[in-house]
């Protein structure tokens, strides 16, 4: 996934806290990558706030006492369980293509006051959370933790990580959000038989500390009260929420979550991907079906035989909500594509070749608040390309963009640099998961065009025919000349209102763009009121673009749920 960075304009913020009911075990980290990577992609700055998993933090605890009664050193043994939850979401964030920072306690002279082991925060260096954002990196901070007078460690009490998230939302002047395993408060349990509850829309603090204990802290919500700082309570996947603070309370009808049912077209990097998350989450998704070429080479690996089909018909006659594209080319791909819409599935494509050779036929199902079909991995990976695009597109004009949009020619020439032969440095990219299924489709320059192309028509512009070309035999040579030269040699996909192309260019080096390493993407894009918008992240590979596919059916999830709400109120 990716990062927006650069623009002239303060973008929104958003404190994250992550708690120990959505962080119970290192398995819960991918659905809290996509928690992030969802308001990454609304254009949100995230800071995520991280407690210890579940367990941790008493474990730690009773570690200590068995050797003894020291509280320095049980605060510097218990804040480790923070450390190691902070370090594990950073490090799936980079895997899975969101650009993150991990900062601490120290580095940011989170300053405390009070007891070792209770004690409340009272100052902090905004600084380097500030350069981090702005370079377009999600921050990722251990929750629960300071830094006393005398520079000890201290640990902030009971609830400590919601008191650290409320501290900085104020501070970076950010919305702070409570990520629970419930979707906000309601009138009573909603896991309790019974009618649907309905949920707290908004809820006074009173209110909120009258109906909220189970899921809230009360100590959170009188330190947020305090404040004055409102909260929102969500969870991950969902659309609604509660927001706490304000004069008022109102409920509103909550739908109760409903399984969306996925067929999967291809099970290769990205659909085995994007199969393999899926499974993780039995509660939102069902996979009822994967067509493939060879259904008995993915029985053989463990795949199951009744899932397995090689057609679209056989998929969609398991009436899935929800059909995945991770086929590759345009045929049959683009006719399997119509098939599925025209059944009145919505749709999740990553194949650019067969939108951007039927784009007419595909737009109308692009468009609106609730689109039929989504294609965010198509264009970057997990880089939001498309939605940065849409959303500068709905304040100015934008008047150019260009951009490193193909991974595996960022990441050849990146091994060109480092002395490695053209053959084999394309061998490693097709290893790596980065290459079309036919890599001449990367190295010839024509993916990085279909993804030029589908730019510019999101923009409602047309290129006509443009100037295409690649990587061939004379690169290297070209690419030591760059180098000798101070420059770097880059394919860049280039668009102004004069035409486009895409080439091989040597780039300054202090050029953004020249910046992009191995299979990573970045784009620039120009707004007519001078404004700068720059986006960057994992362009390919199977965790960036599963990520991706993910968050479009989360989105499907969420136009579900608001449906679903929508006809409960109607009735
Ligand atoms: P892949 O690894 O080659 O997988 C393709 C899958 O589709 C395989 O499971 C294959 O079945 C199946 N398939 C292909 N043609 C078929 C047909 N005619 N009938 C039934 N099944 C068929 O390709 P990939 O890298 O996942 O790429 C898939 C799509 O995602 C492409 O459009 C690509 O441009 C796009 N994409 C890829 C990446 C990336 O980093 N790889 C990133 C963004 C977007 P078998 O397994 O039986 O051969
Ligand atoms: N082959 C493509 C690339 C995959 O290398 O960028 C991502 O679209």
């Amino acid at each position: 996934m990716g990062q927006v960075a650069g623009s002239q304009r303060r973008a929104p913020r958003a404190v994250l806290k992550f708690g120990s009911s959505v962080l119970r075990s290192p398995a819960d980290l991918p659905w809290a990558v996509q928690e992030i990577y969802a308001h990454v992609r609304r254009g949100e700055r995230v800071v995520a706030v991280v407690s210890a998993f579940a367990g941790r933090t008493d474990a730690l605890y009773a570690a200590a006492r068995e050797h003894g009664d020291c509280e320095r050193a049980t605060a510097a043994l218990v804040a480790g369980g923070e450390l190691e939850s902070t370090a594990l979401l950073t490090l799936a964030l980079e895997r899975a293509g969101v650009p993150a920072r991990l900062l601490e306690a120290r580095a940011v002279s989170l300053a405390t006051r009070g007891p070792v082991l209770d004690a409340e925060p009272a100052g902090v260096d905004v600084a380097p959370f500030e350069a981090a954002l702005r370079a377009g990196r999600v921050v990722v901070f251990p929750g629960f933790c300071g830094v006393g007078e005398d520079g000890a460690t201290t640990l902030l009490g009971r609830g400590g990580s919601d008191l650290t998230a409320l501290f900085l939302a104020e501070h970076l002047d950010a919305r702070c959000v409570l990520v629970k395993d419930v979707d906000g408060l309601y009138e009573r349990d909603p896991a309790l038989p019974g009618p649907r509850p309905r949920r707290y829309a908004r809820a006074t603090w009173e209110e909120a500390l009258r109906v909220g204990g189970k899921v809230v802290q009360p100590k959170t919500l009188h330190t947020a009260r305090l404040a004055g700082r409102a909260l929102e309570i969500r969870a991950i996947g969902a659309s609604g929420y509660t927001r706490v603070g304000g004069e008022l309370s109102c409920l509103e009808p909550a739908a109760a979550p409903r399984r969306l049912r996925v067929a999967l077209l291809g099970l290769g990097t990205v659909g085995g991907g994007v199969y393999e998350r899926l499974l993780g989450r039995p509660d939102l998704f069902e996979v009822v079906g994967a067509v493939v070429r060879d259904p008995a080479r993915h029985a053989a690996r463990g795949m199951p035989a009744a899932l397995l089909a090689t057609g679209v018909w056989s998929a969609l006659a398991r009436e899935p909500d929800v059909v995945v594209e991770a086929l590759g080319g345009v045929d049959p791909a683009a006719e399997w594509l119509q098939a599925a819409l025209l059944a009145g599935c919505r749709v999740v494509t990553a194949n650019k070749a067969a939108l951007a050779a039927h784009y007419d036929t595909f737009a109308p199902f692009l468009q609106g608040a609730a689109p039929r079909l989504r294609a965010s991995a198509a264009v970057g990976g997990a880089v939001p390309m498309l939605e940065t695009l849409a959303r500068l597109a709905g304040e100015t004009r934008v008047v150019g963009l260009r951009g490193v949009v193909n991974g595996t020619c960022n990441y050849v020439l990146d091994r060109l640099a480092a002395g490695v032969a053209l053959d084999a440095a394309v061998r490693e990219a097709q290893s790596a998961g980065y290459a079309e299924p036919d890599p001449g489709f990367d190295l010839s320059g024509r993916d990085a065009a279909h993804k030029l192309s589908l730019l510019v028509r999101a923009l409602d512009r047309t290129a006509a025919s443009f100037a295409v070309a690649g990587i061939d035999a004379d690169t290297p040579a070209r690419e030591a000349a760059a180098r000798a030269a101070g420059r770097r040699l880059k394919l860049v996909a280039t668009w102004d209102e004069r035409g486009a192309r895409v080439a091989l260019e040597a780039l300054a080096a202090d050029d953004w763009l020249a910046g992009a390493t191995a299979e990573e993407n970045r784009l620039e894009l120009q707004g007519a009121d001078g404004r700068v918008e720059r986006v960057h992240g994992r362009g390919a590979g199977r965790a960036p673009t599963a990520t991706a596919v993910i968050a479009d059916l989360l989105d499907f999830a969420a136009d579900g749920e608001r449906a679903a709400a929508a006809a409960s109120a109607a009735a």
